[in-house]
């Protein structure tokens, strides 16, 4: 069965989506560097390589299904963060459209048929949920810490060590 010229330009978009999200990811990694965060710039960097892969998972399921990539234009991200607490709030807003968009081509292979693509999406589905998660639990620990500069040096720390242990699993 071919995919339809509505999921192909959905999936496109997604594409899109996905490396937009690896460049706020990035941009917020040097923000991290910048300021000292070295494990929050870990973090960061670790999601911009991951959402990367979510890409190209779309990239390699297009031409798959012999649909067309054509990858669209990526906006500039952000660059400058007012607080460590700011920059993992505005990653959860990001995460949280990204699943609004993962649903949204969700429903369209379901109304399809398209039952080739409603599996492929399903890891998607589980992956923003744990995404979701991850960036969430960060900022109730941040929100705990309120500023204070040892408790953020530990939350660093406590980001590098959840990063490099996720990385040897
Ligand atoms: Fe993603
Ligand atoms: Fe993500």
């Amino acid at each position: 069965m071919d995919i339809s010229a509505e999921l192909e330009s959905a999936i496109n978009q997604q594409i899109g989506i996905e490396f937009s999200a690896s460049h706020a990811y990035l941009s917020k990694a040097a923000y991290f560097e910048r300021n000292a965060f070295d494990g929050f710039a870990e973090w960061m960097h670790q999601q911009s390589v991951e959402e990367t892969a979510h890409a190209m998972k779309f990239y390699q399921y297009l031409n798959d299904r012999d649909g067309v990539v054509r990858i669209p234009a990526i906006e500039a991200p952000e660059w400058d963060y007012g607080s460590v607490l700011s920059v993992f709030e505005s990653s959860l807003v990001q995460e949280r459209e990204v699943t609004k968009s993962i649903y949204n081509l969700y429903k369209i292979a379901t109304d399809e048929g398209d039952y080739a693509t409603v599996s492929f999406l399903k890891w998607f589905v589980d992956e923003q949920v744990e995404e979701e998660k991850t960036v969430s639990d960060m900022i109730d620990k941040l929100k705990m810490a309120d500023g204070n500069a040892d408790s953020l040096l530990l939350l660093d720390r406590y980001a590098l060590e959840q990063r490099s242990s996720e990385a040897d699993a």
